[in-house]
């Protein structure tokens, strides 16, 4: 078989978060395939970075009083250690804050110049005063122009869904000062991807996505992609522009270059020819393995970046869903938004790994860990179906045999019929059809087990424990499992190792596998593989809710959740003591046409003076964690003397209070918190 040289990558994750279960799982679909191209002879070559650049870095590590340079040193140590922990091989694990980054991302700007593909345009954007910064969207928030809505964000309102430019916003704040944004106007530097429109449309039809993906991206090649703004002005942590002082590179535009710095790294620590895997014409393959939220950097401007530089194009870009835990989003308040170093500190890196790949296609549907169903499937399937196999033969020719397995199998057929499905999972493996794979070797389990069910060694040693007849059976047995932790070592590589040790052979390697341990010595059998408890699920979950809901705490939040709670303006107790909280329960809650966000509900606050039944009609953005039945009789608290205000779809009479980040996990009062309708909150 010809050799295949083959570069990978998986995206780059942000130099100011820690490493989630959402990662993890993008690097394990990646080195499980990368793991599968190596034990098959292939030269296959994964690298990975960090993405340590952007606005977002610079305010986090000004908030944590360290410069952006140390945060990122620290975070690349403790990216690297959790990508570690579960097992990921990369070839090379660098930072886009490189010089190798720097001298690739400054030659390919300049030839991007010098072929005409940047365009110098002016923008005009709101500039915050006091950090003396351009504000992007999400660090502006105001009154929606449209709903009158407080506390919008950026460019749409989460009320009533409308969206706008951050200048339209009422009574526009800066997130990072609390000062008024003034309209700034500054030069900025377009990358023209609509000169690429034709070279795009045939290279998203060269396979390089799948179908999907293909649709998705042909339609917004018909609406027309816009050219990009590359640029930043100063302040910003980067890399400036060569020959245009205060100008910075976009964190976007050197993240994937980031790519090329990481392989230029290993290739100067290894000798390799960094212009073969990257310049067009070679047999060299590329993929990149990302995750569906970022098509567009990489299936649009990232190859007509390579092709203006005269770089190659990606063969293909392997896109994935989100990961989901118990079928919903992963939440803080659930503890199920899960770290890698929390998940590493209870289970083991094998289970998660065996359920990832039993889930995983080429698609890019969601793939959810239901948790229950992960204790469930590696007990039965590793512990109880594939180490069951060896464990049940090992006895027997460690303690009657002296380790010899037989010069000869019981069952050459059930061997051979297990050998014989190597090129159906490569081809699965190489696919990305984990989970076809994986039902696959567990069906091939599921007749090794069958065949000592029927064999019954125990029975054979009863009748005379050195029988030839036992050794061959039993040789059988461990010969079959020996062949399937070979096609699961991409998967699980610890517990392939351990069989290799255990098994007293060489590194499994795909194209050995159908040669039989004859007359062999294997090592005395060890425990391959310990049953997920159920408990440590359940600590981990715990350890991980209560570490975001400490006091304070903001651990793992992006800079930019970080910096949305600067606090206020101060007011006085005066002030405060004007807005009245009532208790209130709902009456009902009804959803709201064209507005997704939005439930309008008829609070009950008690009785007025007079003794009539006192009602307000409020709309509140809480859709997205309530349906509108679970909120029927729930209590909620009210700013009963908010002047009504007229919305797009009614009058409001009032605002309900929530706290939380949103989505998901909106917090009201509990219903059984001994509070009655009318109560004032003092
Ligand atoms: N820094 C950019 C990528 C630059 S690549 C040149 C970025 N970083 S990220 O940390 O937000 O995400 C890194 C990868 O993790 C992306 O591919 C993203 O899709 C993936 N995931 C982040 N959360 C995820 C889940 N919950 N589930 C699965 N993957 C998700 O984007
Ligand atoms: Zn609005």
């Amino acid at each position: 078989m010809k050799q295949r040289k083959i570069l990978v990558t998986s995206a780059l994750p942000y130099a100011n978060g820690d490493i989630h279960l959402g990662h993890v799982m993008e690097a394990i679909q990646a080195d499980i395939w990368v793991r599968l191209q190596k034990m098959r002879g292939h030269q296959c070559i994964y690298v990975c970075a960090d993405d340590a650049h952007g606005t977002a870095i610079m305010l986090g590590a000004e908030s944590q009083g360290i410069t952006a340079e140390e945060l990122i040193d620290r975070v690349n140590r403790e990216h690297r250690r959790d990508y570690e922990g579960f097992l990921v091989g990369f070839d090379n694990f660098h930072t886009t804050h490189s010089a190798e980054n720097r001298q690739l991302c400054e030659s390919i700007y300049l030839a991007l110049e010098g072929n005409g593909h940047i365009a110098r345009r002016k923008v005009r954007q709101l500039f915050d005063p006091e950090k003396q910064l351009f504000l992007a969207d999400r660090y502006i928030t105001g009154t929606c122009p449209h709903c009158g809505a407080e506390g919008q964000y950026g460019d749409n309102c989460e009320v009533c869904g409308s969206t706008y430019s951050p200048a339209e916003l009422l009574e526009p704040k800066s997130v990072l000062s609390g000062a008024t944004p003034v309209e700034k106007e500054s030069e900025h530097f377009f990358f023209t991807v609509s000169a690429f429109g034709e070279m795009l449309r045939e290279w998203i039809r060269s396979g390089a996505v799948c179908e999907s993906v293909a649709n998705k991206l042909d339609e917004w090649l018909e609406e027309g992609i816009k050219d990009w703004d590359i640029s930043r002005d100063a302040p910003y942590f980067g890399f400036e522009i060569p020959g245009h002082p205060g100008k910075y590179f976009y964190v976007w535009l050197d993240a994937p270059i980031g790519y090329m710095a990481s392989f230029l790294k290993l290739c100067q620590r290894e000798g390799l020819d960094f212009d073969s895997w990257w310049r067009p014409g070679g047999d060299h393959e590329l993929y990149h393995f990302i995750g569906k939220d970022i098509i567009n950097f990489h299936a649009f401007f990232w190859p007509a970046m390579l092709a203006s530089a005269g770089y190659r194009t990606p063969d293909a870009i392997f896109v994935h869903g989100f990961v989901t835990v118990d079928g919903t989003k992963m939440s803080k308040s659930r503890g199920t938004f899960i770290n890698a170093a929390t998940y590493l500190e209870h289970l083991d890196p094998e289970y998660l790994r065996y359920y990832l790949a039993t889930k995983l296609g080429p698609g890019i549907e969601d793939l959810d860990l239901n948790l229950d169903d992960f204790v469930q499937r590696v007990n039965s399937d590793l512990v109880g179906k594939l180490v069951n196999i060896a464990s049940r033969c090992a006895g027997f020719i460690g303690k009657n045999f002296d380790g010899m397995l037989a010069p000869a199998l019981d069952n050459e057929a059930l061997f051979e019929q297990t050998c014989r499905a190597a090129a159906e999972i490569a081809e699965f493996l190489e696919q990305r059809e984990y989970g076809k794979a994986m039902r696959l070797v567990m069906a091939l389990a599921d007749q090794a087990n069958q065949y000592l069910n029927e064999r019954k060694p125990w029975e054979i040693a009863k009748a005379d424990r050195q029988s030839a007849e036992l050794q061959r059976v039993c040789s059988t047995g461990i010969n079959v499992f020996r062949v399937l932790a070979g096609y699961l070592k991409p998967v699980l590589p610890a517990l392939a190792q351990r069989a290799e040790r255990f098994l007293n052979i060489e590194p499994l390697r795909w194209g050995d596998l159908d040669t039989p341990l004859l007359g062999h010595r294997i090592e005395r059998f060890q425990p391959l593989m310990r049953r997920v408890e159920p408990a440590a699920v359940a600590a981990m979950l715990e350890q991980s809710r209560r570490a975001w809901s400490e006091p304070g705490e903001t651990a793992g939040a992006t800079a930019a959740e970080a910096a949305t709670e600067a606090i206020a303006e101060q007011i006085g107790i005066e002030t405060f003591a004007k807005v009245d909280l009532r208790v209130a329960r709902v009456i009902e809650a009804e959803l709201v046409e064209g507005a997704d966000k939005l439930l309008r509900l008829r609070l009950d606050l008690g009785v007025d003076r007079q003794g009539g039944a006192l009602e307000r009609s409020v709309f509140a953005g809480i859709r997205s964690a309530y349906a509108p039945e679970r909120l029927r009789d729930r209590l909620v608290v009210v700013v009963a003397n908010l002047k009504p205000r007229k919305m797009k779809f009614g009058v409001s009479e009032g605002m309900i209070l929530a706290a939380g980040p949103g989505g998901e996990d909106i917090w009201l009062l509990q219903a059984d918190s001994g509070a009655k309708p009318g109560m004032r909150i003092a």
